[in-house]
């Protein structure tokens, strides 16, 4: 018999033998919140306590809300694994992993059509948030010195981009000082017209904003046009405007669907882009990428040499250490897919998409926000006179576990409330079939319309 009054760390082995996890002291008793507790429980009662309690979480294979992965392949999570251990910034200590960072940076440099000849410029971050900060930064740095060598006043920069850009170029602008001007989306555009950059850029614009795509709906800023527009601003004005793309999204699925589209380093004044790992890079939550075009774009005074390891590193970072498993998955991505496998895996991402939207535009009851034909995403509002609303939908297919998020478009346009899919490699056609039956049974409780059987109501693929 096991005495009551011990705690289960204080057991003999024998005794733990006996023990069972769930009749365990721990499952009746309040867990611990605020205070470490004085004394631990045994493993499996942790990971059970906490893998309990994380079951009321969302299933992320139906988290059609998040551009995150939410997917890899078993090889991949035991490279994850076994290289949880290691420090990304030790690079005296992990050479290899510090060579792959660097393989990887020149397979994206390449990629996005850096200039040929040289080493990319580049590094991993956490995510598109961090290479964002750090590309605008740069950006800020470089405009400050030269306005300085030039005996100008460096004071008051600023930004342009539209108003559908990601928190984070807001966040940017708070943290670093920087103005922000976010020119509006109107009516069925969504994205940043070349005339209003016109209008709003001037000699104090440390660069503009380009995002592929935007995070409300997927549409792509036009890069190509203000690539021409800052080229003539450049003759008539003399002010060397650069491009910042933000490819958190797009930059991982264009090359490989649409490679003669011209948005990257082909384009003169796109001097940095960032993109994300962890989105169409196939990779779990924790890895971004920044690039720039040349190493004259990223002032030397932002990096930073240290030697607090036995070994002097440059480091180009808002953090210093963090995991490298995440960046060696994205290498395992690049080997083991190649550039036909990525291509494959998009396209049959973007099929699916085409094959959702499709069906959501025949379907009166709603509005698909669109074409944003070029990525894996797709848009809808709810038509007017349908009887329920964006959110309405949201919680209610939330009953079946789907997670579909409705949120207002930017100020300029926050009246309308639209959902979005982020169609990933796991949302199969099956996958769709679904959740346009459910959508449709969604829609019709919601509108007070009979539902009949569950079974014969749900016809595949039609909503
Ligand atoms: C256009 C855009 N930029 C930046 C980000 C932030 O990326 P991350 O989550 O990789 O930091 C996102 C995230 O969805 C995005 O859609």
């Amino acid at each position: 018999m096991l005495s009551k009054k011990r705690p289960i760390a204080t057991l003999s082995p024998e005794e733990r033998l006996l023990s069972v996890t769930y009749g365990s002291r721990s499952f009746s008793r309040e867990i611990p919140r605020f205070e470490i507790p004085g004394e631990g429980v045994p493993a499996e009662v942790a990971y059970r306590l906490i893998t309990d309690e994380l079951n009321l979480d969302g299933n992320p294979a139906l988290n059609l809300a998040t551009f995150v992965t939410t997917w890899m392949e078993p090889e991949a999570e035991r490279l994850i694994d076994c290289t949880l251990n290691k420090n990304l910034v030790d690079q005296e200590e992990y050479p290899q992993t510090g060579v792959i960072q660097e393989r990887v940076v020149n397979m994206l440099a390449r990629l996005f059509h850096a200039p040929k000849g040289g080493e990319g410029i580049g590094t991993a971050t956490v995510g598109s948030s961090e290479a964002i900060m750090l590309a605008l930064l740069a950006h800020k740095t470089r405009w400050k010195k030269e306005r300085l060598a030039r005996g100008l006043p460096a004071d008051r920069p600023n930004i342009v981009a539209s108003s559908g850009v990601h928190v984070v170029w807001e966040k940017f602008a708070r943290y670093f000082e920087v103005e922000l001007r976010l020119l509006p989306m109107a009516g069925e555009r969504f994205t940043l017209d070349p005339e209003a950059v016109e209008r709003a850029v001037d000699e104090r614009t440390i660069c503009v904003g380009a995002i592929l795509g935007s995070t409300y709906t997927g549409h792509l800023d036009p890069v190509e046009e203000i690539d021409r527009l800052l080229s003539r601003i450049r003759e008539k004005k003399g002010w060397e405007i650069p491009i910042h793309v933000d490819g958190a999204s797009g930059g991982f699925v264009l090359p490989f669907l649409e490679p003669d589209l011209r948005w990257d380093f082909r384009l003169p004044h796109v001097r940095s882009i960032n993109v994300s790992g962890h989105k169409y890079g196939l990779v779990y939550p924790g890895i971004g990428w920044l690039l720039f075009r040349e190493e004259k774009d990223l002032p030397e005074e932002l990096v930073f040499r240290v030697n607090y390891l036995g070994g002097e590193e440059a480091t180009y970072t808002l953090n210093f250490s963090r995991g490298s498993s995440m960046m060696l998955a994205q290498y395992y991505m690049l080997l083991r897919l190649g550039f036909e496998g990525y291509r494959r895996i998009h396209a049959t991402s973007k099929a699916n998409a085409s094959f959702l939207a499709d069906r959501l535009a025949d379907d009166p009851r709603f509005k698909v926000i669109g074409p944003a034909d070029h990525l894996p995403i797709v848009t809808f509002e709810i038509a007017t006179g349908a009887g329920f609303s964006a959110s309405d939908l949201s919680d209610k297919i939330r009953e079946r576990g789907w997670i579909l998020p409705a949120y207002p478009l930017p100020p300029d346009l926050a009246a309308r409330s639209i959902l979005r899919v982020v169609v990933k490699e796991n949302f199969s056609r099956d996958m769709a079939d679904i959740l346009l039956g459910d959508i449709d049974l969604a829609a019709r409780a919601l509108s007070g319309k009979r539902i009949p059987g569950r079974r014969g109501s749900r016809k595949p693929g039609v909503c």
